[in-house]
């Protein structure tokens, strides 16, 4: 075709492509209308987290559980986001807020399911199928593909290393109070001890699953954390309380 037929915006095509500083500018020009687009109304939202009533921040006992869960990198085949669609609400529950994950430093959402999401699966098996589980996959799933996570029933944690761990997301916005912060260790042993005196820790962080979550009463192992860290996901927000038009205004 040659540069004088054809309509207006082939004629001038032609002349774009052929100078690379015209397409260039042009190219930031498009790009940066679709950014202004996307950015523009977030700020003229009052908040992209939506108000909900039950998030709390993690006890001292799931915060480690979930260091373990970042360190054995079980989000490579995890996501921690059930989108909404009604396949994914009806296999997995409601789909996750913004809210639930506003306490995550880094968040877990991930896209890679090669396992099912984990965002709620807290309260859907019992402690001894997670231990079980974890030990060896096969044992409980035959098909599972799943690797086996069996040394943490013998690693031990150290209470202490947590509240550095609390104070440092302290800093970072997350609400943990002096109080928290000071009976970090005691809170730690509480929740894996059913004959304890746990009213402290539920006042603090309600919700909180007590249990022997490893069946050694004389251990505090990473398997305690990880399962404690485990039956809380996706449990915290009461969704009777929970209005999704309000939030939109
Ligand atoms: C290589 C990929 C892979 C890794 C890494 C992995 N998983 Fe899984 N996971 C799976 C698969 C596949 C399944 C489904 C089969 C089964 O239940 O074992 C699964 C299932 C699960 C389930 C049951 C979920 C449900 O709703 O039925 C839990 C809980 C779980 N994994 C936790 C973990 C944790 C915690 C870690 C890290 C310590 C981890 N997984 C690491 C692949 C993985």
């Amino acid at each position: 075709m040659s540069e004088t037929s054809g309509n207006w915006f082939i004629r001038n095509h032609a002349k774009v492509e052929r100078n690379a500083t015209l397409l260039l500018g042009l190219s930031l020009v498009t790009v940066a209308i679709g950014g202004v687009v996307e950015l523009a109304p977030l700020f003229y939202l009052e908040n992209t987290i939506e108000k909900v009533d039950g998030m709390r921040p993690y006890s001292p006992l799931e915060l480690a559980g979930r260091n373990v869960y970042i360190r054995e990198g079980c989000y490579n085949c995890h996501s921690q986001m059930i989108r909404p669609f009604r396949d994914e609400v009806e296999r997995y529950g409601h789909y996750s807020l913004a809210a639930e994950s506003m306490y995550d430093r880094p968040f877990q959402w991930g896209s890679k399911r090669t396992g099912p999401d984990l965002a709620r699966v807290g309260g859907r098996y019992s402690n001894e199928w997670h231990v079980a589980h974890l030990i060896n996959p096969r044992d409980v799933v035959p098909e599972s593909i799943m690797p086996p996570y069996s040394w943490l029933m013998s690693r031990e944690l150290d209470p202490g290393l947590i509240v550095n761990q609390m104070q440092a997301n302290a800093v970072l916005g997350v609400p943990y109070d002096a109080a928290m912060i000071e009976n970090a260790a005691a809170d730690f042993a509480v929740q894996v001890d059913p004959e304890g005196d746990s009213e402290g820790l539920l006042a603090r962080y309600p919700k909180a699953v007590i249990a022997d979550f490893d069946g050694q009463p004389d251990k505090l192992t990473e398997m305690d954390a990880l399962v404690a860290y485990l039956q809380m996901l996706g449990t915290l927000v009461d969704f009777s309380t929970y209005d999704p038009v309000a939030n939109t205004r």
